[in-house]
C-alpha cells in the first residue's frame, strides 16, 4: 500500500503491532474451538467491576457527555491529585495533569510534544513495544540497551551512562515492565537518579501502568 505515494512516509517507521497480531491469531484458534491461553494483550480476566459500570452509567445520565477541559475535567484532575499523594506521596496541582483516553494516547501525546527529529529515547529492552516506535513517528531515535536476564532484566547505572549523548532526552522507565515483570528496587533507581543527575537534559518518562501489579 505504502508505494502508491498516498500513505505518509513516517508510517513506514512503524510496525504492525506484535500484541494486536497475537491476540488476532488467538481469536482465530478460539474460533476454531481450540483451548488457548492467550496472553499477548493485557486484558483482565474478569469483566468491569459493578461501581464503574454504575458510575459510567450515571454519568451518561447526569449529560456528563459534553466536551470537557481538554487536559480533562476539574474533578478529575483534582482526583488524580489526591491519588499520587495518597498512594506515593507526591504533591501535584490539577493544572500540571492531563487525563487521556488510556496509557497508549498519553504516551504518544508526551512524545510527539517533546522529541525532536533526531532526539534521542533511551528504553531499556525488552519493552512494551509501542515505545520505539512512538518515538520513530516524531522522527527521534529510539536508543535500544539490552538488558537480560543475567540482570534481571534491569538497566544499569553503567548502561545508562554509556548510552547518553548530548541529543538523548528522555529515559523510559517502566517498573514493573511489561513484558519481562521486572521491578526495580528503591536503590536501583536511586542509581539510576545519580547517573541522571550529572545529565539534565535527560528527563524520565516513567510509565507506572503496572503499579499495582505487584
Ligand atoms: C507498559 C504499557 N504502557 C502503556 C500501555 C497502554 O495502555 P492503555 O491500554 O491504557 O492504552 C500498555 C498496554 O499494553 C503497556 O503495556
Amino acid at each position: 500500500m505504502t508505494d502508491t505515494g498516498f500513505i505518509a512516509d513516517r508510517l513506514n517507521r512503524i510496525s504492525p503491532s506484535r500484541t494486536t497480531a497475537m491476540r488476532t491469531l488467538s481469536q482465530g484458534l478460539k474460533a476454531q474451538g481450540k483451548d488457548v491461553l492467550a496472553i499477548s494483550s493485557g486484558e483482565p480476566d474478569f469483566d468491569t467491576p459493578r461501581h464503574i459500570k454504575d458510575a459510567a452509567i450515571a454519568a451518561i445520565e447526569a449529560g456528563e457527555t459534553r466536551y470537557t477541559d481538554v487536559a480533562g475535567t476539574l474533578a478529575l484532575r483534582r482526583a488524580v491529585c489526591e491519588k499520587f499523594k495518597r498512594d506515593s506521596g507526591l504533591d501535584y496541582a490539577p493544572e500540571e495533569i492531563i487525563v487521556a483516553t488510556g496509557g497508549k494516547q498519553v504516551i504518544y501525546d508526551a512524545i510527539i510534544a517533546t522529541i525532536n527529529p533526531g532526539d534521542e529515547a533511551i528504553i531499556p529492552t525488552p519493552a512494551w513495544v509501542s515505545y520505539p516506535d512512538m518515538v520513530g513517528m516524531a522522527e527521534g531515535k529510539p536508543v535500544l540497551l539490552p538488558c537480560g536476564p543475567n540482570q534481571g532484566f534491569k538497566l544499569t547505572p553503567e548502561q545508562l551512562e554509556a548510552a547518553i549523548t548530548p541529543r538523548t532526552k528522555w529515559l523510559i522507565l517502566n517498573s514493573p515492565c511489561n513484558p519481562s515483570g521486572a521491578l526495580y528496587s528503591v536503590e536501583e533507581l536511586r542509581a539510576l537518579g545519580e547517573v541522571l543527575m550529572r545529565h539534565p537534559q535527560v528527563w524520565v518518562f516513567s510509565d507506572d501502568i503496572y503499579e499495582k501489579l505487584i
